[in-house]
């Protein structure tokens, strides 16, 4: 079975998953100054870097996988889901910085600052809000990206928070295509 093929799951999956994750991310943190200690390097690096099969992800579509304990969406983006991203004034979204750790610095919220390839095609995000972290479901909420329903927060089709109590844009972890229908998380 494929990493992609593990990880895939259903809605219903990923709500159960958001209540059992304050559990799971504790036992993580326990757990990692033991393995850093025992270590060689390798090892650490394998647990924070993993490769992604994309190459079943429709246009339209997500694939969530788990990373360091946590999910993460990787969206593969309609034209008009592109669009409707690029159209918006950054001026004026509640968090108007990037929030990706591929950039430095805080450059603005613009969907070129978001989105992982030049035609914006592939976006990749945590998949944890930014409230109080839930796991937002997809294609919901009123502007047509992700939707967290434990409080309201609506977020765009770029990941940006347009309305709710979240205060940031969804974040965008350090990811790159090392072949073109893989990618690399950390
Ligand atoms: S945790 Fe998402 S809105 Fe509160």
């Amino acid at each position: 079975m494929s990493q992609a093929e593990e990880h895939a799951g259903t809605r219903r999956d990923f709500l159960y998953y958001a209540t059992a994750g304050t559990g799971a991310v504790a036992v993580g943190a326990a757990v990692w100054p033991l393995v850093n200690q025992m270590n060689p390097s390798a090892d650490v690096k394998a647990l924070s870097s993993i490769r992604v099969d994309v190459s079943g992800v429709d246009v339209g579509t997500q694939l969530t996988v788990k990373w360091l304990g946590k999910p993460v969406f990787i969206r593969r983006r309609t034209q008009a889901e592109i669009d409707e991203a690029k159209s918006v004034d950054v001026s004026s979204l509640p968090d108007p910085i990037a929030q990706n750790e591929n950039l430095t610095g805080d450059v603005p919220a613009t969907d070129e600052n978001r989105a992982l390839d030049e035609n914006g095609e592939w976006l990749v995000q945590m998949g944890v809000c930014t409230h109080l972290g839930c796991v937002p479901l997809g294609d919901a909420g009123d502007f047509g990206g992700w939707f967290c329903p434990c409080h309201g927060s609506h977020y765009d089709t770029s990941g940006r928070i347009r309305k709710g109590p979240a205060p940031r844009n969804l974040p965008v972890p350090v990811a790159e295509f090392v072949d073109e229908s893989t990618i690399k998380l950390g």
